[in-house]
């Protein structure tokens, strides 16, 4: 099995559940609140574990309890956390609103995620060499993501960027770099300044990724699935039928399961229903690393 390595954020998330989110100049009363292990490289690792896999990951988290809680927590599903630095600041927050639709908005204070930088990288450099998938998320500084993608590519890496949150502009050349890349209807949107309104839309944006260079361009559409674009044209896979009560890491969940199936050699088609059943699963409860299944359960 080949070893995967997730270079990304850590946040304590803040979960507060609501009926409905407040709209600009709106309160509204907020049902419960708690305390969930997230942030989107966090929450990557972790699944990607939990699924089965050999998992290191690089990052930051503060000198504080809620960075001592989620370096535990990854330590529980045996990812390798020795790449993980202390630093002085805050830990990353999340505030999460998740509405009666299991729908959620976020904002996240970097805090220590914003400390992962080209020294960190190049200290750790032999946790690139002795990886074979590469997981990277945009919740750390865009230049350290540029850098590692650079780096990585150089090694022959095969790297997977979920481009969450999408970034404004994204250097065109990286692209060609990039092995497989999963973005959701509004990151694509945002990637490539294109509509993607209905299928057909999503379609010719996930073609226009795949013509700057990405090999395999996986679009994850909620409740309709998964659509891959690469040099043999274009595939849908749908997704098991479930009741959402918060859809808060479902793509976390999806870019993990696949690296793992990947990583344990099977298709690319095997490798996305795979996925599509863990994220589907992952809807199905509340919070982030919470919601996330094991390997036998999507088995
Ligand atoms: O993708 C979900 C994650 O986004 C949450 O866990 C939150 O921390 C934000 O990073």
């Amino acid at each position: 099995m080949g070893k995967i390595l997730v270079i990304g954020s850590l946040n304590m998330d803040m979960v507060i559940k609501v009926s409905n989110t407040p709209k600009p100049g709106e309160t509204v009363m907020g049902k419960s609140i708690q305390y969930i292990p997230g942030g989107k490289g966090a929450n990557q690792a972790y699944a990607a574990a939990k699924l089965g896999g050999d998992v290191a990951m690089i990052g930051a988290v503060g000198k504080d309890d809620h960075g001592d809680l989620l370096v535990n927590n990854l330590l529980d599903v045996g990812v390798d956390t020795c790449g993980i630095k202390k630093a002085d600041m805050n830990t990353g927050l999340a505030v999460i609103y998740v509405n009666k639709a299991g729908e959620n908005c976020i904002v996240v204070l970097a805090g220590a995620n914003d400390t992962v930088n080209k020294a960190q990288i190049d200290e750790l450099h032999s946790y690139i060499e002795d990886s074979e998938w590469i997981i990277l998320q945009m919740e750390i500084p865009k230049k350290t993501v540029e850098y590692v993608i650079k780096k990585a590519a150089s090694l022959n890496k095969k790297i997977i960027l979920n481009p969450a949150p999408a970034p404004e502009n994204f250097p065109d050349e990286l692209f060609g770099m990039l092995e497989i890349i999963t973005p959701n209807e509004t990151e694509l949107e945002k990637l490539t300044k294109m509509h993607v309104n209905s299928m057909d839309e999503i379609t010719l944006a996930a073609k226009e990724l795949n013509k700057k260079g990405v090999s395999q361009v996986i679009v994850t559409c909620g409740k309709n699935g998964a659509l891959l674009f690469n040099s043999k044209g274009k595939f849908q896979y749908s997704a098991p039928k479930v009741t959402a009560v918060d859809t808060t890491a479902a793509g976390d969940t999806f870019t993990a399961a696949l690296a793992v199936a990947l990583s344990e050699n099977k298709t690319m088609r095997e490798a996305i229903r795979f996925a599509n059943k863990a994220a589907s699963i992952s809807v199905t409860r509340s919070g982030a690393q919470s919601s996330i299944p094991s390997k036998e359960e999507v088995n």
